[in-house]
């Protein structure tokens, strides 16, 4: 399969100060889901920001590439990637409030993408939208096109956000915690929407999740990121059954299973840009770390074909 998005040496940083990403490499496949997960405050969100051109102010690419198709983005025009935005990615986001409009109706929000990115009518983009409604599973479409956001509940509105996502036919589209915001019941049905869409719409999906319990579900390979790094790349069913990093089998010894007695938490807390240590970022919470992880930083190695790993002793 080829790569639709390549991320290669990505440095991503304050404009005066520390990186926040660094080193970072990541591909994904067309068609797959790649989840990409890791603790809170690791860069999971600003690689995503970073893909789509809408990272916060203060904070830039400083170096490396992310392709897409091929295509260089990190070097495109405002203006080029608005064409990109919602046509060829798309992103959704944890709380879905915060990207609707308050005052418009749900279907005068999906319409006004259906008018801009297909040039419809709004009478047609009107009826598109009721069909996608639909698609995402939400009853009594045509009387929800009048809905306003706050009318609807968290799982609604986050199918509306997916709605309005698949308005621009996007080839990637980009979940930055989709089900986070819900309760258990609504999550695994939102995640079942995006496995319905996937297939139907051939949809790749960049799943943006801390919790790796969550991307079991749904993702065919799994990248763990740990304080702004890639540390580990491989697929869903190798990284469960025989993961490489001492991260990512403490992310997996902290996740509740079947007949699982404890659960080992984690002990300390992600290192903030700039206070990160010398050589392996993930030392001082490692129980495997030896004198020299404390004085070089491990390159991110092939351990086996399509199987990435940054550490000495993996
Ligand atoms: N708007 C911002 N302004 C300044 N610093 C930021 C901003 N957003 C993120 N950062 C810095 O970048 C780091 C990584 O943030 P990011 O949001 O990418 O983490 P994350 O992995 O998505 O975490 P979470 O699971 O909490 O969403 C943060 O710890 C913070 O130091
Ligand atoms: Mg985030």
């Amino acid at each position: 399969m080829p790569n639709l998005l390549e991320i290669k040496d990505l440095v991503v940083g304050y404009e005066k100060g520390p990186p926040i990403v660094e080193d970072f490499f990541l591909t994904v496949e067309a068609g797959e889901v790649l989840a990409l997960v890791g603790e809170s405050g690791c860069g999971k969100s600003l690689t995503g920001l970073a893909v789509l051109g809408l990272l916060p102010a203060g904070i830039q690419i400083k170096k490396g590439k992310i392709l897409f198709k091929g295509k260089d983005l990190a070097g495109l025009s405002p203006r080029e990637y608005v064409r990109l935005r919602g046509r060829e990615i798309a992103i959704i986001f944890q709380d879905p409030m915060v990207s609707l409009n308050p005052v418009f109706t749900v279907g005068d929000q999906i319409a006004e993408v259906l008018c801009w990115h297909q040039g419809l009518s709004k009478k047609e983009a009107l009826k598109q939208a009721e069909a996608l409604l639909r698609e995402v599973g939400i009853p009594a479409a045509r009387e929800r096109l009048k809905a306003y956001p706050h009318e609807l509940s968290g799982g609604m509105r986050q199918r509306v956000m997916i709605a309005m996502a698949l308005a621009g036919q996007p080839a990637l589209l980009i979940a930055d915690e989709p089900t986070t915001a819900l309760d258990v019941t609504i999550q695994a049905q939102i995640l079942e929407l995006l496995a319905k869409l996937r297939e139907q719409h051939q949809l790749t999906i960049l799943l943006i999740s801390h919790d790796l319990g969550v991307v079991a579900e749904l993702a065919d390979r799994v990248a763990v990121m740990y304080a702004g790094r890639l540390v580990e790349m491989t697929t869903c069913h190798r990284l469960y059954q025989q993961p490489r990093h001492p991260y990512t089998e403490a992310l997996l010894e902290a996740l509740p299973r079947p007949g699982k007695k404890t659960l080992t938490v984690l002990p300390g807390v992600v290192p903030p840009p700039g206070k990160r240590p010398e050589g392996c970022k993930f030392q001082p919470r490692c129980p495997g770390a030896r004198k020299n992880c404390t004085r070089e930083e491990p390159p991110l190695k092939e351990v086996e074909r399509g199987h990435w790993v940054r550490c000495f002793y993996a």
